[in-house]
């Protein structure tokens, strides 16, 4: 018997958290400007032809460090990225996941919990 999961090669992903809370005194990613920088990765991912989709979440459990973005399934937790911090996080994405040739412009979002 075959085992499928053996068979398909297993996605990258990057999560960035973009849950808000309803109370303005409790920290979010969202209320840190997760939604902008998660519409800014997904261009400069697209732009930079890079073989990884971008998946908004909810909490991750790092919320006063927000926002939370994790390069999943190998890579480590990002907090509160500097620009410089973003830049490393797309060369590090660029080499772990490589980069697609036959990117349509399309970008490849998914949204959970929405
Ligand atoms: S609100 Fe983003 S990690 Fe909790």
């Amino acid at each position: 018997m075959k085992n499928l999961e053996e068979e398909q090669p297993r996605q990258n992903i990057l999560m960035i958290c973009i849950n808000r809370r309803v109370r303005k005194d409790e920290p979010s990613c969202a209320g840190r400007g997760s939604e902008a920088l998660a519409d800014r990765l997904e261009k400069e991912i697209q732009s930079r032809g890079i073989n990884l989709i971008v998946e908004r979440s909810k909490c991750m459990a790092h919320c006063r460090a927000g926002p939370t973005i994790r390069l999943a399934p190998r890579g480590k937790f990002y907090h509160g990225p500097s620009d410089d911090e973003i830049a490393a996080l797309l060369d590090e994405a660029e080499t772990l996941c490589g980069t697609t040739t036959d990117n349509d412009g399309d970008l490849t979002t998914n949204f959970l919990g929405s």
